[in-house]
């Protein structure tokens, strides 16, 4: 289990000073080479060419495929506990600015089911969370004709069987390995699930390179399902995975939680309340006096203003870095560099509001990125169910 002295990630619990590098060699992934970065699509995304993404599995097959114009995919999912703060968003963000470079196909499924078994939440609360966070997945604008969102109680007709025929091949004991002793037989059962959505793209569409772009603590997820590919009962290969680090929460080190007690900032925040929050709660890296810091400078490191233009909001490097530069010299105070982070997040997160308000009701916009009928019989039949429903 990947829980040590001083920190500890697994999908459940994320605490301590997190040793990125380590959490490879426990996981057995690898750290993105150079040559791997410069094959992404140009102009390569700054999450990318900042190691924000820093480490994968696979990844080769996935660019391969993307560069030769054949068929790939990726997974990006939904474990819709609270509302999306900008932490989770930034996948759906970067799986489709993927979409539009390379054409690929992007399946997004949503675990109302996982985080009913895993929240002190009614199913109702989830129910409302799942329908608040669809309508934030749906304001991205993913191209229907090449994107499918499943949501697991509601497309339960094919995750159900799928989960079921995979669930067989994980024994208890590796998930208890996996994942610690899980709280209910709910949970247990849910690697399965997920094993599901990681291999739907490939069980619809035939075998081909799956790539999942996810924080480093979902990566159990994709070994227990590579596991289940790799023992070829299946006519898919192993998905590939992306793994990138935690966006800082507002207070400091660590993961920005939607249910937990820190402040975050939402895609639902309006520009004044970002300000607040940002003048407010944001771990700053600057010095205590305007004087000490004009003289000593700041440290943009672990200032989390700093680290959220540089993880996503800032696109140039140029920028980014003559911002750090100043920062450390001193010329650029600590409210200074607030008020830039904030600016740039309250315009990103005015672009997304906007989206969001054009859309209709969720039902009727879901519509077009539902699985087809004969979608689901595809997937149905390539994990070993009868091709027609006869019931
Ligand atoms: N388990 C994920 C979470 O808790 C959500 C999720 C479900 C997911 N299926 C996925 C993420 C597939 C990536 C790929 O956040």
């Amino acid at each position: 289990m990947p829980a040590t002295d001083d920190f500890t990630v697994t999908p459940y619990a994320v605490e301590g000073d997190i040793d990125y590098d380590r959490l490879l060699d426990e996981f057995g992934a690898e750290s993105l080479t150079t040559e791997q970065k410069a094959q992404f699509p140009q102009p390569v995304h700054q999450l990318i060419r900042r190691d924000v993404f820093y480490a994968g599995r696979d990844v080769d097959a996935f660019l391969a495929a993307a560069n030769e114009g054949k068929t790939h995919s990726i997974v990006t999912g939904r474990g819709p506990s609270g509302p999306i703060h900008i932490g989770h968003i930034i996948p759906f963000y970067f799986a489709k600015y993927l979409q539009d470079q390379t054409g690929c196909l992007v399946y997004i499924p949503l675990s109302d089911d996982e985080k009913y078994l895993l929240k002190d939440k009614s199913l109702d609360e989830i129910h409302g969370h799942t329908r608040e966070n669809l309508l934030d997945i749906l304001a991205v604008g993913f191209d229907p004709e090449r994107t499918r969102i499943v949501v697991d109680t509601a497309d339960a007709d094919v995750v159900y069987p799928l989960a079921a025929a995979f669930a067989k091949e994980v024994t208890q004991s590796t998930v208890d390995a996996t994942y610690g002793d899980p709280e209910n037989i709910g949970l247990s059962f849910y690697p399965a699930v997920q094993a599901a959505h990681l291999l739907l793209p490939q069980l619809v569409e035939g075998r081909h390179p799956t790539l999942v772009p996810i924080a480093v603590d979902q990566d159990p997820h994709v070994r227990v399902c590579r596991d289940i590919a790799a023992k070829q009962r299946y006519d898919v290969s192993k998905p590939g995975a992306l793994l990138s680090k935690f966006l800082p929460a507002l207070e400091g080190p660590g993961k920005m939680s939607s249910s937990g007690d820190a402040a975050s900032i939402r895609l639902s925040d309006d520009r004044e309340t970002v300000f607040e929050k940002i003048r407010n709660h944001a771990y700053s890296g600057g010095r205590r006096s305007v004087e000490s810091h004009r003289e000593h400078g700041g440290d943009p490191e672990v200032d989390v203003p700093y680290q959220f233009l540089y993880y996503f909001f800032e696109k140039s490097d140029e920028r980014v870095e003559r911002l750090a530069r100043e920062y450390r010299d001193g010329s650029l105070l600590s409210g200074e560099l607030k008020e830039i982070a904030a600016a740039s997040i309250a315009d990103f997160l005015e672009a997304h509001q906007n989206r969001r308000e054009e859309l209709g009701p969720v039902a009727d916009e879901l519509k077009q990125y539902r699985l087809r009928e004969s979608e689901r019989q595809a997937a149905r039949k390539q994990a070993g169910y009868p091709s027609t429903r006869v019931f």
